[in-house]
């Protein structure tokens, strides 16, 4: 594949003011209890290493590797579980650690899943908030950034598996992708 163009979106200085302000609320909220944050990988990678570094709250960490997209940047809307929990959720405060909601079918299927277990209390906490696309009713409890539309990379998110490791988030021009 050949380098796309991309535009500096959100830099690293502004993700890491989101991620404390979010560790904040969050520290506030749990205040005297333990959490266990469930990240969905591979894209909440590096959110959430720093989401767990910014906690003061005690926090387990476990995965869920999930997907729905493909190589493609549209969602298909099935998604797929391909690496479960290890932990038991059962009683547990659990804050599902997402990147980015798009359509909302990743969330809302994983959502679903873990309400099953029974956790005393299970949140949402994504950094990017993608409103334009969204096709259920789903809302993240915590969002680091709102925006509307725009394909975006960097700091864990992906376009075919490349622009994980930059450490700021750029927006693809639409003619880089397969966007409509
Ligand atoms: C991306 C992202 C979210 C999901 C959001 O994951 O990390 O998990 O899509 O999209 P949705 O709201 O439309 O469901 P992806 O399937 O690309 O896998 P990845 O995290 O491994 O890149």
């Amino acid at each position: 594949m050949t380098e796309v163009h991309m535009d500096l979106l959100f830099s690293r200085e502004r993700i890491a003011t989101e991620i404390a302000r979010l560790a904040g609320r969050i520290d506030e909220e749990y205040a005297g209890r333990e959490i266990l944050l469930v990240s969905v990988l591979k894209g909440s990678l590096l959110f959430t290493a720093d989401l767990l570094r910014a906690l003061k709250t005690p926090a387990a960490v476990d995965f869920v590797r999930l997907a729905s997209y493909g190589s493609d940047t549209q969602s298909s809307g099935i998604v797929e579980f391909r690496y479960n929990l290890e932990t038991p959720i059962r009683n547990r405060d659990v804050i599902i650690v997402e990147d980015i909601v798009d359509s909302g079918y990743t969330l809302e299927a994983l959502y679903n899943k873990l309400l099953m277990q029974e956790p005393r209390s299970l949140k949402i906490c994504t950094l990017i908030d993608k409103r334009a696309r969204r096709e259920v009713a789903i809302e993240a409890d915590y969002v680091g950034i709102s925006m509307e539309d725009g394909f975006i990379v960097g700091y864990g998110l992906d376009f075919d598996e490349k622009y994980r490791q930059l450490a700021d988030i750029y927006l693809v021009k639409p003619e880089e992708t397969s966007l409509p």
